[in-house]
């Protein structure tokens, strides 16, 4: 095989001639333009923030006393980094956090909050200086959609059902008033509740009959207070860990009908071995490819769990919410390993956009996901060293694909080879197009190929082409990524790699890059 970069240049001569990029291209493509399928949904691209070494402490929340630059106590380049962002929805407080946090713990005089042991991350003292104020206000902020998951494990359906009105009731109510004491007199509007985090384990290892029965009790009692804003609650079951189809179908059918969404949790990790995951920089091919293999699970079993779902809500009203995913590897040396801080590179950026091209096919059932997480935790957006940040391939890639929330998914005809050299199954292109609201159809492309470009010949049916544009991310290596020394080493680009000829649009895939057109 040649030397990738002759690679780039054959497959640019090859591409010289409209015939001959149908006809001797990689991978072939139909956009079905004249076909269009479900809205993507926005909150696709949730993120998660949980109680958990840096992500909301020196991460998100620096205080109001911090040398580092901030507005209210919130860093303000991780503000700043958020807002391009275009964040839709953000899960809080936990995880498996959540299932032993006590709200009324986090309002208040923050001097005179109660300390508490977190005993899932770290064995730290969390002083609950960030609540549901520094949290919803966060939200309102950057108007981004706030997601709760109230506490089951350990907590109560008092405490759950007083936690909604205090955020939600405009009423003259014991629990409003509170927070009017605390300093804020309108609700927010909070609309999206998770009953527990993963129930069946860190959540209190209940059985799925147990875990559906209490969910039915919780939600009794989980209230809509129809004269706040935007205050119908969307209530999130907590669904199955990876392949646990048992208990999808067990939640279905013992409360599939007073749910608004079932969540499902799958990680990606590299060696597959959760006792020695894989560095997050030092690897070579074989966790590559078995980092994208595994990765590529996720489209078995969203499939499976929807299947199980349609069983019992054919037309689809409850939304799968996968709220939490993403590729989780060994800490970095030396750092706390209850923190989960790991480095993100040009592979992370490669696993989050093969996984956001399978929800975005399965937009008639995906309603959200979240990755995990947002700052400084696992696949995150943003790292943190003091005042100084970095942006994360993975975040350019969040960035990139913001033209899909919200648009109307094109489905794809796709033929591509699956990548040489490993007996993982790894389609060399990935591909998913939308047209939004303003007509412009958005085609995201990924080479999983860390060795050579991929051609790819693309036919629109049911469109035209005009002029096409785009952004490329893209990296030498494989363990490319951004440090606080050297931010700018993954970051996306113009694209020059797409050519128009009649009817098609010819492209040079670069060796492992993620691309955006605008056609
Ligand atoms: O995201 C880290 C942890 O992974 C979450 O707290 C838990 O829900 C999951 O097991």
């Amino acid at each position: 095989m040649p030397p990738p970069l002759l690679r780039v240049a054959a497959a640019l001569a090859l591409l010289s001639s409209p015939l001959a990029a149908a006809a001797g291209a990689d991978a072939q493509l139909t956009v079905l333009a004249g076909q269009p399928g479900a809205v993507i949904n926005r909150n696709i691209y949730g993120q998660f923030s949980e109680h958990l070494g840096h992500c909301i402490y020196d991460g998100i929340w620096v205080g109001t006393d911090s040398p580092i630059p901030n507005t209210d106590g919130y860093s303000n380049a991780v503000l700043a980094a958020l807002r391009d962002l275009h964040v839709p929805i953000l899960r809080w407080p936990g995880g498996c956090f959540a299932d032993e946090y006590h709200w009324k713990d986090g309002i208040g005089p923050a001097e005179k909050r109660p300390s508490i042991y977190n005993s899932h991350w770290g064995g730290v003292v969390e002083n609950n200086h960030f609540g549901t104020h520094e949290f919803l206000n966060l939200c309102e902020k950057l108007g981004i959609e706030p997601y709760i998951c109230v506490n089951v494990g350990s907590g109560s359906v008092q405490e759950a059902m007083e936690w909604v009105e205090y955020m939600t009731s405009d009423a003259s109510s014991p629990m409003a008033n509170l927070r009017r004491a605390n300093g804020r007199d309108r609700p927010w509007k909070v609309r999206y509740v998770a009953v527990g985090n993963e129930s069946w384990g860190c959540g209190g290892n209940m059985r799925p009959e147990f875990y559906a029965d209490n969910f039915r009790r919780y939600n009794t009692f989980l209230k809509d207070y129809a004269s706040g804003p935007g205050n119908r609650l969307y209530r999130v079951a907590c669904g199955p860990a990876e392949d646990d189809y048992a208990w999808t179908d067990t939640l279905m059918r013992i409360a599939g009908p007073q749910m608004s969404g079932l969540a499902l949790h799958y990680y990606t990790i590299p060696t597959g071995d959760w006792s020695k995951k894989g560095s997050a920089t030092q690897f070579g091919r074989p966790q590559y490819f078995s980092a994208l293999g595994n990765t590529l699970r996720m489209e078995e079993l969203v499939t499976r769990h929807s299947a199980i779902m349609d069983k019992y809500d054919p037309k689809k009203r409850v939304g799968l919410i996968v709220d939490e995913w993403g590729i989780w590897t060994d800490v970095e040396p030396g750092t706390n390993p209850g923190f989960l801080f790991q480095q993100n590179s040009m592979r992370d950026a490669i696993i989050a956009a093969l996984n956001l091209h399978i929800f975005q096919a399965h937009a008639d059932r995906v309603a959200g996901a979240d990755i995990a997480q947002m700052v400084n935790v696992l696949q995150a957006m943003i790292l943190t060293d003091h005042d100084r940040i970095v942006l994360t391939p993975t975040y350019h890639v969040f960035e990139m694909f913001r033209v899909h929330q919200d648009a109307t998914l094109l489905p794809v005809e796709l033929t591509t080879p699956n990548l040489s050299g490993t007996l993982e199954k790894i389609p060399m292109v990935s591909a998913s197009a939308s047209r939004d609201a303003s007509g412009r159809i958005h085609l995201s492309l990924v080479n999983t190929d860390p060795d050579g470009a991929a051609t790819v010949s693309c036919a629109l049916a049911g469109a035209s082409f005009g002029a096409v544009t785009g952004r490329i991310l893209t990296a030498p290596a494989m363990t490319a990524h951004n440090t606080f020394d050297s931010p700018h080493s993954v970051e996306p680009v113009p694209f020059s790699g797409a050519t128009v000829s009649g009817d098609r649009v010819a492209v040079v895939l670069p060796p492992l890059s993620v691309v955006v057109l605008e056609l």
